[in-house]
């Protein structure tokens, strides 16, 4: 299933972070889909925020991979392919490690990651719309029983 929704401004990708964070379970993995500038690094500051991180929240451009422990015991991880050389790399970043039954992964850039990423169980796509952005939210129909409730309004 699909869901559509209008975000006019930067505040309102946050809370539709913040609206995700509240509805995502230990366990799973977001994929961020949208070019550059489409609000993917927006949305994961306020999915943090949401969640308690109080610092700053940057991008993982270089680093490909940052991890975020918060106070309820999950740790997020916030990982941006965009740079990624060969998918085999993920390999070596250890991302298997990464997704454990008390850590949730946001990813930027799924696609660099073609055939190495287990199945997402959410996918947000962003599109730019003039001066705002559109959002695609799917729930993939290869997940058999999905971990979170895709109405985020
Ligand atoms: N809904 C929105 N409407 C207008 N600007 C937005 C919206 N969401 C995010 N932005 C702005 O878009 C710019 C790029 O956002 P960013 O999250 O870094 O994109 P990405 O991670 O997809 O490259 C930022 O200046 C951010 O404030
Ligand atoms: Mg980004």
């Amino acid at each position: 299933m699909e869901r559509t929704e209008r975000l006019p401004d930067a505040a309102a990708t946050e809370a539709l972070g913040a609206r995700l964070a509240a509805r995502l379970a230990p366990g799973t993995t977001l994929w961020l889909r949208g070019e550059l500038g489409a609000g993917k690094t927006t949305l994961v500051r306020g999915f943090l925020r949401a969640r308690g991180h109080r610092g700053a929240v940057k991008s993982p451009t270089y680093t490909l991979v940052e991890s975020y422990p918060l106070a309820d015991g999950t740790t997020v991880h916030h990982l941006d392919l965009y740079r990624l050389g060969d998918p085999g790399e993920l390999e070596w970043l250890g991302l298997r490690d990464l997704l454990t039954a008390d850590s949730i992964c946001l990813i930027e850039w799924p696609e660099r990651g073609a055939g190495w990423l287990p199945p997402p169980d959410l996918v947000v796509r962003l599109e730019m719309e003039d001066d705002a952005r559109c959002a695609y939210i799917t729930t993939p129909e290869n997940t058999p029983s999905p971990p979170t409730d895709t109405r985020v309004g």
